[in-house]
């Protein structure tokens, strides 16, 4: 039986005989062949699908490694700044481990599946009136002084936790792609991708990906070279001016051969639907970012055709139902009777 990713990567992770294995099974994501659109753009495409994650998001990889340490070194209480995946995650692996999480979000700016998690899963939740930057400082600030546990991806806990989504790639392709397009907020994810893709190869000699990174177009911070201090873009989970680990997601990009660029608000959400619509596969708009990206890259010829792309699906899109009604004209047949449904259906059906 899988037993989720402490165990699952043991030999890999800063796991000592005093580390809880803690665990609600995450990992193991599905690499899901995206057929439709590999068509369409002339290249071999696949979605690792961290929306499939215990909590949606590919939080959870990090999250279990952060708060397992956590508890091992005596803390009864977490603490993170989020946009809303990282409190959800936070939240579900506190409980789980029997202390407390106190979570830090923008206040109006995280999508409402996000926020329920927090509140069901039942941790401290505080709003502030600034956005994620300032949540961020804030809650580094009170960690430094105050007995709780910082868990946002400054913890290096977290990015070995994340690591493992490259080991999985390169199992289920039995190498690493030419190509790891992903989404850059914070920018741990593409660091501790990097970090693994690097490790696996030292093991198995799997190879290495190019690392492509998409922020979006209003929060582009290391595309711009300079810090954003109003973020904006209608993806919130990465409505990030000020990434953290700017230099660790520089050093990925320059080593790999690959790129940092911007996609606008416009092609994320087209991106968002397509993949959806052709391909059956629903992301959360910050994960779109990397999908819109790759489109754009296969325009430019930064993608070239014929290879093999892996776009990482960092969150599920149910976490955003708001954005699913909004981004598209929602058309809902309302019958009053079996006869205009019948009618309805053979009016369709003679169309296709
Ligand atoms: N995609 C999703 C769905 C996210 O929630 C995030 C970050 C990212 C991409 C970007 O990853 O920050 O490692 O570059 N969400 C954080 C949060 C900031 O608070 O949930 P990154």
């Amino acid at each position: 039986m899988y037993e989720g990713l402490l165990k699952q990567y043991q030999e890999y992770l800063p796991i000592t005989d005093k580390t809880p294995m803690l665990s609600l099974a995450e990992g193991n994501t599905p690499l899901i062949p995206l057929h439709n659109l590999s068509k369409e753009l002339g290249i071999t495409l696949y979605g690792k699908y961290e929306g499939l994650n215990p909590t949606g998001s590919f939080k959870d990889r990090g999250m279990v490694m952060a708060v397992a340490k956590a508890v091992e070194d005596g803390a009864k209480a977490i603490i993170c700044a989020s946009t809303g995946n990282t409190s959800a995650a936070a939240a579900a692996y506190a409980t789980r481990a029997g202390i407390k999480a106190y979570v830090v979000i923008p206040d109006g700016k995280i999508a409402m599946g996000k926020l329920a998690q927090a509140i069901i899963y039942g941790a401290d939740i505080i709003s502030i009136p600034g956005n994620f930057d300032e949540a961020l400082k804030a809650v580094r600030d009170i960690a430094e002084t105050e007995a709780v546990a910082l868990v946002n991806s400054v913890n290096p806990y977290r990015l070995e936790g994340q690591k493992t989504a490259a080991f999985e790639i390169c199992e289920q392709l039995e190498k690493a792609p030419d190509v790891l397009a992903i989404p850059v907020g914070n920018a741990g994810n593409i660091s501790a991708y990097w970090k693994g893709f690097k490790e696996w190869h030292e093991v198995k000699g799997t190879a290495l990906p190019r690392m492509h990174g998409f922020e979006a177009e209003g929060a582009a911070a290391i595309v711009r070279g300079e810090v954003i201090e109003q973020p904006e873009t209608v993806a919130t989970a990465i409505r990030i001016g000020n990434p953290a680990s700017w230099k660790l997601a520089e050093a990925a990009r320059d080593e790999s051969g690959g790129h940092i660029d911007a996609v606008t608000d416009e092609e994320i959400l087209n991106a968002y639907r397509k993949v959806a619509a052709q391909d059956g596969v629903f992301v959360e708009p910050g994960s779109a970012a990397s999908l819109a990206g790759v489109i754009q890259h296969v325009k430019s010829g930064k993608i070239k055709q014929g290879e093999t792309v892996v776009t990482v699906f960092t969150g599920n899109g149910l976490k955003d139902p708001d954005t699913a009604i909004n981004a598209t004209d929602v058309k809902i047949s309302k019958m009053s009777d079996l006869e205009d449904m019948r009618q309805h259906l053979k009016e369709g059906v003679a169309k296709l």
